[in-house]
This record gives C-alpha cells, sequence and structure tokens, in this order.
C-alpha cells in the first residue's frame, strides 16, 4: 500500500551531479575513486562489495552463486506467474482456505465467522517454523517437510473482500477485521505437494485479538482506553521478524487507514502527534470507524485506541494459548519490518524501518546477551535501547540514541513510555536521516545490512543516502555496523539503484521484500508500477560476482512479497499479494477448480526440478 502522496519532480539531479554522488560513496568504502570508477563503469548493475567486506572482497570475481535461468523481461509481464525453467512451483493456503482441512471452505463474500476458521487475505511476510523430528539413529533434526507457516495478513481492499466500496454494516466491518493479522497453519508435504494438514497450532489472529503489552510502555496511561489495558488486535501486517528462540515477529505498518473520525460529538481534528502517525478525519478508506467505536478517533471514549496500534508483536507459534505479546521497547511507527540478528556479547539486534516517505531507519539492541536474559525470565526484546540512523554524506553513520539519557528527548517527553509511543517524534528531535520509504531490512552472513527504499515521488532535494530527487523507482542501501551489529558508528554506501536497471534484463523498480540466505545471495522482491512491462517480481543477487537475476514474476496488478524457506533451503515460499488488485475482471488467479472468479492472495511454493538450494 503505497504511502507516497508527494508528487514534486522538479528538482531532479542531474545525471553527472547522481554519478558522482555514487562514486563518492562507493570510494569512501572502496578505498579510492579509481576502484569506484572502474567498477561503474564493469557494465554490472550491481556495485562491488566494499573493501571492508571480508569474505566478500576474497571472492571477488570467483564464479556467480546463481545458476538458474533467468525469467526474461519479454516472458515476465504475463496474466500468469513466470517462474524460471530451471524451477517447480504450486500454488498453496489462497486466502479463504480452510485452515483444518474439512473446514468452512472459501465464500464469497465471506462472514466473520467463516474468516476465523480460513486463512487470512493480503499474504505478506511470512517463516517456516519447522517440527523437531528424531531420525532413525534416535538424532534429532529439523523437518524439511512439515512444520508451521506463520504468515501475515496485511490488507483486503473492501471491494475485494465484502465486494462494495465501504462497508454497511458492523458485520461487515467484522468481516474484513477477521480477514486480516496472522495466519498460522501447519503444513507438511506429502509426496511431492504441500499441504494443509489436521492440526492443534493452526490458528488465526486478527483485528479482535486479544493480546497483551510489554516492556517500558505498557500500563501507560496513554495506552489505556476504555477497555483498560488489555490491546485488541493487529493490523496491517506487514513484513515479519524471527527471534532466536524460535518466536515470529509481525509487524504494524498503516494502522492509521484503519482509524477516521465520525464527527458525532462535535468537531474533531488530529492533534499534531496524531498528523505525525498520519491519522486523519477520513482514515484510509476501510470505513471501520462508522461502525465500530474502537476505531472512530472522535469518540473520547475510545482516546488512545490508535497508540495501541504501530507495535511489533511476538507470537510463538508452538504455544497456540499464548495472546500475542505488543513489545513497546521496539517503537511505535509504521512499521514494516524487524530483521533479527545476534550481535558482539549474544545480544540480539532488531533492525527495523518505517515506511513513509522521509521517515527513518531503527535499530533496538538488548541490553544483555538473550541467552542469560530468557535465563533471568526476561524478554530480550522487553530490555534494551532503541537507536535511529542518521548517514553522513562522507559515507559514515551513526546510531543515535532514543532515550530519557538524551537531553532533548528528555525535555521533550515527561518518560521513556511517552517517548516510545511517539517514537516518530523522538527520532525527529535527535536529527536522524529522512530516507526513501524504509521497508525491508536483510543482514547478510559476512555482516553487511540491506535497506530497500522503496521510492519517494515527493523528494525534492537529495542527499548522499538518497541520491535521488525525486526517486520513483527507489534503491537499495548497505551498510556495516561497528562491534558486530551492536556500534554506535557504521559505514554505508549505495548498493543498488533502481532507475540504473530500467531497459536491460536486470529491470527492477520500487524494491521492498529483502532476504539474504546464509550463502552470500540477496533476495529482492519488488511492489510498485514496473517498468519495460514486467508484473512485480523477485530477483536474485549475488553482490560478490555482480550477477542479477530474475527467478519469478507475479501477474497484473499483483505485489509479490514474503520469503521463508525451509531448513534445507530446498522449499521456498512466496506470496501473491492482492492479484489484480482484488478485480475479478483483470485475473482471477489462482483460478483453483472452485469455481470462484474472484482472484485470491496465495502463497506459491519453488523448488528447484534438480535439486539444490532455492536462488541456485
Ligand atoms: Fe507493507 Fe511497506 O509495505
Ligand atoms: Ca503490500
Ligand atoms: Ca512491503
Ligand atoms: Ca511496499
Amino acid at each position: 500500500m503505497a504511502h507516497d502522496d508527494a508528487s514534486n519532480r522538479s528538482r531532479k539531479r542531474t545525471f553527472p551531479e547522481i554519478l558522482q554522488a555514487r562514486r563518492s560513496r562507493r570510494a569512501v568504502l572502496a578505498g579510492g575513486l579509481a576502484t569506484a570508477a572502474s567498477t561503474f563503469f564493469a557494465g554490472s548493475m550491481v556495485l562491488a562489495a566494499p573493501a571492508s567486506s571480508g569474505t566478500w572482497a576474497a571472492n571477488r570475481g570467483r564464479k556467480s552463486l546463481i545458476g538458474f535461468a533467468p525469467v526474461s523481461v519479454a516472458e515476465g509481464g504475463g496474466p500468469w506467474p513466470a517462474v524460471s525453467t530451471d524451477y517447480e512451483w504450486d500454488v498453496l493456503i489462497p486466502w479463504g482456505d480452510p485452515l483444518q482441512p474439512g473446514g468452512p471452505a472459501f465464500e464469497w463474500p465471506p462472514t466473520a465467522a467463516l474468516q476465523a476458521e480460513q486463512i487470512g487475505i493480503g499474504h505478506d511476510g511470512m517463516w517456516f517454523f519447522p517440527f523437531r523430528k528424531k531420525d532413525s539413529s534416535g538424532s534429532r533434526f529439523e523437518s524439511s517437510r512439515h512444520g508451521l507457516l506463520a504468515l501475515n495478513n496485511e490488507f483486503g481492499l473492501n471491494m475485494h473482500i465484502l465486494g462494495k466500496p465501504e462497508p454497511e454494516s458492523l458485520a461487515d466491518v467484522r468481516a474484513t477485521q477477521h480477514a486480516i493479522g496472522v495466519t498460522i497453519v501447519e503444513l507438511k508435504k506429502q509426496g511431492n505437494k504441500w499441504q494443509t494438514v489436521k492440526s492443534r497450532y493452526s490458528r488465526r489472529i486478527h483485528a479482535n485479538t486479544p493480546m497483551a503489552f510489554s516492556g517500558p510502555a505498557a500500563g501507560h496511561e496513554l495506552l489505556q482506553t476504555i477497555n483498560g489495558n488489555i490491546p485488541l488486535g493487529t493490523v496491517n501486517n506487514c513484513a515479519n521478524g524471527v527471534t532466536p528462540w524460535g518466536t515470529y515477529l509481525t509487524c504494524e505498518e498503516n494502522f492509521d487507514d484503519y482509524f477516521g473520525a465520525s464527527n458525532l460529538n462535535g468537531t474533531w481534528t488530529p492533534s499534531l502527534a496524531q498528523q505525525r502517525y498520519g491519522l486523519s478525519n477520513e482514515g484510509g478508506g476501510y470505513g471501520w470507524h462508522k461502525f465500530d467505536r474502537r476505531f472512530d478517533l472522535s469518540d473520547p471514549e475510545y482516546a488512545n485506541e490508535e497508540n495501541r496500534f504501530g507495535w511489533v508483536v511476538e507470537i510463538d507459534p508452538m504455544n497456540p494459548v499464548q495472546p500475542p505479546v505488543k513489545r513497546t521497547a521496539l517503537g511505535r511507527m509504521k512499521h514494516e519490518g524487524a530483521t533479527v540478528t545476534v550481535g558482539r556479547g549474544a545480544r540480539v539486534v532488531v533492525y527495523m524501518g518505517d515506511d513513509e516517505a522521509f521517515d527513518y531507519i531503527y535499530k533496538f539492541v538488548s541490553g544483555d546477551n538473550w541467552k542469560a536474559m530468557r535465563a533471568r525470565g526476561e524478554n530480550p526484546l522487553d530490555h534494551g535501547i532503541l537507536y535511529v540512523a542518521r548517514f553522513n554524506e562522507d559515507g559514515s553513520g551513526e546510531w543515535l540514541e532514543l532515550s530519557m539519557n538524551v537531553p532533548d528527548i528528555a525535555s521533550a517527553f515527561p518518560d521513556l513510555g511517552a517517548m516510545l509511543v511517539n517514537t516518530r517524534s523522538a527520532a525527529d528531535i535527535v536529527g536522524a536521516t529522512a530516507m526513501d520509504r524504509p521497508e525491508w531490512i536483510a543482514v547478510a552472513g559476512n555482516g553487511d545490512v540491506y535497506g530497500t527504499l522503496t521510492n519517494n515521488g515527493g523528494r525534492a532535494t537529495a542527499d548522499a543516502a538518497n541520491p535521488l530527487a525525486p526517486n520513483p523507482d527507489g534503491h537499495i542501501i548497505r551498510w556495516r555496523d561497528a562491534d558486530r551489529h551492536t556500534g554506535l558508528t557504521f559505514t554505508w554506501d549505495i548498493y543498488l539503484i533502481a532507475e540504473d536497471t530500467h531497459g536491460t534484463e536486470d529491470s527492477f523498480s520500487d524494491p521492498d521484500g529483502l532476504w539474504a540466505d546464509p550463502d552470500g545471495r540477496l533476495f529482492i522482491q519488488t511492489d510498485g508500477g514496473q517498468k519495460d512491462g514486467l508484473n512485480n517480481q523477485m530477483l536474485v543477487a549475488d553482490p560478490a560476482s555482480g550477477d542479477l537475476r530474475r527467478l519469478l514474476t507475479g501477474v497484473t496488478d499483483c505485489e509479490i512479497t514474503g520469503i521463508a524457506v525451509t531448513p534445507d533451503r530446498r522449499t521456498m515460499f512466496v506470496n501473491v499479494q492482492h492479484p489484480g488488485n482484488g478485480d475479478p475482471t483483470v485475473t482471477n488467479f489462482p483460478a483453483l477448480p472452485d469455481g470462484m472468479t474472484v482472484p485470491r492472495d496465495a502463497t506459491i511454493v519453488i523448488s528447484r526440478k534438480r535439486g539444490g538450494v532455492v536462488g541456485s
């Protein structure tokens, strides 16, 4: 869903200026302008890895990690997915399929009761949690054929779910509320086919599911409503994260779209704090506030309800009775994702993008070794420090602390809880770098971190980290933190500018989903208007060799998003979100033989025909 409403294209940088900016960025990291210039003109669209990139520098010029035949530009614009001829694929768990075999089948339009027992809509970030099994010798292993898929259900348009532009009753609102959130579903590969199986774990978490708060803002007055402090539900669950202790993180992105003001009690206008999060009288068109008071910003009894969204939510897929927990230490923003890695001292580090034009990139570092914290009964995501990124013009960067230790923050907020509820305002105060819509972040095995900046049509003034003004097609930034992800400084460069690929076989725009595999491959997914006649797509990059290839394309007016793999990486799950934008006259993908004509968001499962890890 685009939150890019600015449109001033008048101050685009000239090409020589852009080239100079990129040269200087890369010169800093590669050790000299000569190196930067020679790699720029080498003809590859993927820039060389920085000289500091240990493994990659040693491997530079080595054979590509990518061996598959790419989907060509000419093949990538049709009404049906195109997948590399070296791969096979299948459709899995479309919206509305029963969670349990034998459960209620898809009906359109659905009711809330049906949706609570069915796969949600708007397939987005996800992860596969394998079951542990014993082999014949009694050794334990993680299954690559049987486990739980945790799947975000980001959003569904009213036209798609209800067949009308606005809800006309509370029952309509409940149907859309129960269609989104998160799906936990048990999957098993039987023969060569992945299927849902009867499960005590499969469940739906939606916009009315009881939850808990934890961390510094839990219990804060800004999170209290008529319901006390029990938060209900999660919305706009975009990208995700996975913790080393085996839980799933789901991230609340454009929560403002679900709120609006009926103004039955007078004239309501958003406060400055509410405006900073995009909250408005009109909302995003879902119309929930017209029938559900909880989402009516002008209803005084539900004041603060909007503060209860915009968080990272932790779910234990293996514990179906445990309520999801909103982890307030990770801040409140339009969370795209929450990419977790383990840094120096076994502290957990969480990288997060806030997807709005001119918003920021954040990281959280736990206060201690995560295992020690858990042994003490602490959740590592509840105790630590939140930082926001400043990208300096010279290729250096700083992580700016967001806490009451910072005098300007301490004078602006009464306590840490209030600061966390207004994370964006705290980041404004310390001087973070306004980015071109930060989306997913991926941590590569060599320690490099990549972040997609999907686009920013409203950028009027370029800077080194956001070098195009306007930036309609996006770019990917790369950085390396000091002290194995825990340091306060970093170095960075621009890895890829989407515009540079246009007119070539590498063409892509609007990078969004991103995942780094342990071998060094980078999977890039897109969400936006592609150039050269392409549908949204997934490409695989090998930054060390400079190779970039298109593994698949989706269908007309869909987004490709979400990546999960089995432990052996021989199976990958990828999502086709909002095919045809829900319009049956555009496509009825996946057109399973069920007689339905409404297009349905679905996961596709891909594997290499002749074996091998996906991406090779
Ligand atoms: Fe939900 Fe920023 O994509
Ligand atoms: Ca989306
Ligand atoms: Ca996204
Ligand atoms: Ca997006």
